[in-house]
């Protein structure tokens, strides 16, 4: 069962996992949101841990950054755990003035410049959906609590740092809400082996305003986010 990755045994995977980015944000939730949670994966520090909300079994597994190292745990946690649901938790640039700092995106749809369909599956595209009934799930367990929370596309980006000054063209022809690196490999993957995504993301700087968190800041205060992930997690049927 072990996979080059993942040196999980089995059955110590559950069946639905929450993705942060940071390793760190993963013991995190383990220590302040899960009972009895167990680190399940410490392979190249990509920290797992397997614990109960409420009276529902989650795993909060690291992604790492990036649509390689995201395509890599969803394929295996997918693949090789029979994991049926991941919701990505992370952070994203926002690209919009009306979103501020802390603001939560559902993501729809996520919209790349990257070739990772056509390398992973042989498929040429560059925009692919979440789940429709899993988000249906999210948009009603946060409107059980007045969270806010907007609907829409996400820019995937396959760099950080540019140093051309052109901004990639599909981020205005798809309206995207703002820019982060890995929903698009989730999604993918998720899609080819019949499985469930989606992507909950806090708006972590903005791209028009300049503002921006501290990585501390980052790591304490997406509670909001969390808690919707884990309601939410509680609610899978
Ligand atoms: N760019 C790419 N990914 C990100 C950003 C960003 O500005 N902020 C958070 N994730």
């Amino acid at each position: 069962m072990p996979t080059p990755h993942i040196e999980s045994r089995e059955g110590e995977i559950a069946k639905v996992v929450l993705m942060p980015g940071d390793p760190k944000r993963a013991q995190f939730i383990a220590e302040h949101f899960l009972k009895d949670a167990v680190l399940v994966n410490d392979v190249r520090g990509m920290k797992a841990y397997t614990g109960m909300y409420q009276d529902t079994k989650v795993t909060v597994f690291a992604s790492g950054m990036g649509i390689p190292s995201m395509g890599i745990y969803a394929y295996e946690l997918y693949h090789f755990y029979d994991v049926d649901t991941i919701i990505r938790i992370g952070s994203c640039g926002s690209y919009q003035k009306e979103l501020n700092l802390y603001d939560l995106i559902l993501v729809d749809q996520a919209v790349t410049d990257s070739n990772f369909s056509e390398s992973f599956a042989n498929n040429k595209t560059d925009i692919v959906s979440s789940d429709a009934s899993l988000n249906q799930l999210i948009l009603e367990t946060a409107s059980s609590y007045q969270q806010k929370i907007t609907k829409g596309a996400i820019f995937c980006s396959e760099a950080f740092y540019h140093i051309a000054d052109q901004t990639p063209w599909q981020i205005e022809k798809y309206h995207c809400l703002g820019v982060e690196m890995e929903s698009f490999a989730l999604f993918t993957v998720a899609k080819a082996l019949g499985k469930k995504a989606s992507c909950i993301l806090t708006v972590s700087d903005s791209l028009v305003t300049k503002e921006e968190t501290t990585s501390e800041e980052r790591e304490k205060s997406f509670t909001a986010m969390m808690k919707l992930a884990l309601e939410t997690v509680s609610r899978i049927k």
